[in-house]
């Protein structure tokens, strides 16, 4: 909001924005029948590259300046976080535009509400660590696509020598000096690789960390550290070795475009039988997620050198099978969307979940618009209807309200999508992309 003293247009959000999300936990986003959607949409900066890269400023001792930041809820949480620390944040929202200021930051000890409220919270461990020797977190709250632990975090932790000790619901890890070492991942999470990667770079000597995650945004923050004067290897097969330097400097940075809001639309443009362009969007991020597109029947135009999408959606639509997995494979974060597409295809589609146990939450909230669906442990089978009926449903996590905003776009009738604080956590107003694309949505408040 204008803080009413600046003369310029910018839009700035100097205060605590805890007010912003309440307002939007009382909403819903109410959804018509929307078919053969089409237009150009541009793309907002991704997400899961923001939050870690804007934990990664702790490492340093300056003004920062981030462009193409989202002005999504997630990312409120974590200027929140920051400022909560010390930091001295300007966001300009309306240019995306976040200036950050490092020097200031004296504490080590996460806001628990922040903490409760964003498991990505726990991102800043590694950069607290690195400053400081020490981070005190409030335990993550247990998130709705499985309990989420942080054991691959502590554990490879406690091997660069923190100790960590448990007061009250408060995980305090403290060490004398970090430590370089050879980290195994058991699974190549991406939040441990990030967390790790962070407290390495200011670590001297060489750490390892093996069978780490490559996912596009974690490269993106790899080159953000670059940026500031780490040294970073990336070896085959996926092994990230990070050579520690004494000091990290302040950067500037454009975020990467959101290859999850690209799919997002994609599947917008799909399921309501109509086209979508995506200037954009980068296939070679997202090939596994297209190639399923293409199987489908969906015909794909792709720029050059993989910058800008095209799809124009079939209107027989083949059922696909797919497994999530880690990069390169199918994204998990396009699981529930994908799955939303595929109750209106011909045929039937297995999808196997293998990055998180219970992300199947979906499932209830898309039956109840008539979609055939039968879960069997981490495996559900989609069986394709000639149509789905609006409903109230109830979004359980943030890719869950997009599936269900999809449904709704394709089923006749109205759909009422409760649950909203979700979307806005993770979507920068997609609800008005998705209007200028023809979709009848709309997001009202349900309190004064
Ligand atoms: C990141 O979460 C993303 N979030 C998630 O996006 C994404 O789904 C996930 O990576 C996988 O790609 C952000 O980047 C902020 P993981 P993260 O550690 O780091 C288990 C969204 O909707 N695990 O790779 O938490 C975990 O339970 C979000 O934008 C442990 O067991 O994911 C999961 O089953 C959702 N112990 C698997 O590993 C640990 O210490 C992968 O988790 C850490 C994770």
């Amino acid at each position: 909001m204008n803080t009413g003293s600046d003369n310029q247009s910018t839009t700035h959000y100097l205060m605590h924005n805890h007010a912003i999300i309440a307002q939007t936990s009382d909403a819903t986003l109410t959804v018509e029948q929307s078919l053969g959607l089409s237009g150009e949409s541009q793309l907002v900066g991704a997400k899961n590259a923001v939050l870690v890269i804007i934990a990664s400023l702790i490492l340093t001792e300056g003004i920062s300046v981030l462009t193409n930041v989202p002005c999504s809820d997630d990312v409120l949480q974590m200027i929140d976080l920051l400022r909560d620390l010390g930091a001295h944040i300007i966001f300009y929202a309306d240019k995306n535009t976040l200036e950050v200021d490092t020097r200031f930051i004296t504490s080590y000890k996460v806001n628990p509400i922040i903490m409760k409220k964003m498991r990505a919270s726990i991102l800043v461990m590694g950069p607290l660590l690195a400053r400081f020797s020490r981070a005190e977190i409030a335990l993550p709250g247990g998130c709705a696509i499985g309990d989420r632990p942080i054991d691959f975090h502590i554990k490879n932790f406690e091997k660069m020598n923190v100790d960590y000790t448990i007061d009250g619901d408060f995980l305090i890890g403290v060490t004398k000096k970090l430590k370089p070492t050879t980290l195994v991942l058991e699974y190549p999470s991406v939040g441990a690789t990030e967390n790790l990667m962070m407290a390495a770079a200011l670590t001297s000597g060489v750490t390892r960390i093996i069978n780490a995650a490559l996912e596009p945004e974690v490269l993106d923050l790899i080159t953000v550290l670059r940026l500031m004067g780490a040294h970073i290897e990336i070896l085959p097969p996926a092994t990230i070795e990070i050579h520690g330097v004494a000091a990290l400097l302040p950067v500037k940075h454009h975020v990467m475009h959101d290859r999850l809001e690209a799919g997002a639309l994609l599947l917008a443009a799909a399921v309501t039988g109509g086209m979508v362009s995506l200037p954009q969007a980068d296939a070679t991020l997202m090939e596994v997620f297209l190639l399923k597109l293409q199987e489908m029947g969906h015909s794909l135009l792709i720029g050059p050198a993989g910058k800008g999408i095209t799809l124009h959606a079939t209107k027989q639509p083949r059922a696909v099978s797919f497994a999530t997995g880690p990069y390169p494979g199918f994204p998990t974060d396009l699981q529930a969307s994908m799955m939303a597409v595929q109750c209106l295809a011909e045929g039937k589609s297995v999808i196997h979940e293998t990055v998180f146990e219970n992300r199947f939450l979906h499932v209830r909230e898309l039956q109840k618009m008539g979609a055939q669906i039968t879960v069997n442990g981490d495996r559900v089978v989609v069986t394709g209807v000639d149509a789905l009926y609006g409903a109230s449903v109830i979004a359980t996590d943030i890719r869950a309200s997009c599936a269900l905003v999809l449904a709704g776009l394709a089923a006749k009738g109205t759909t009422v999508m409760t649950g909203i604080h979700h979307w806005k956590r993770g979507y920068e107003s997609l609800e008005k992309k998705l209007a200028l694309l023809g979709a009848n949505i709309i997001l009202k408040k349900t309190t004064s």
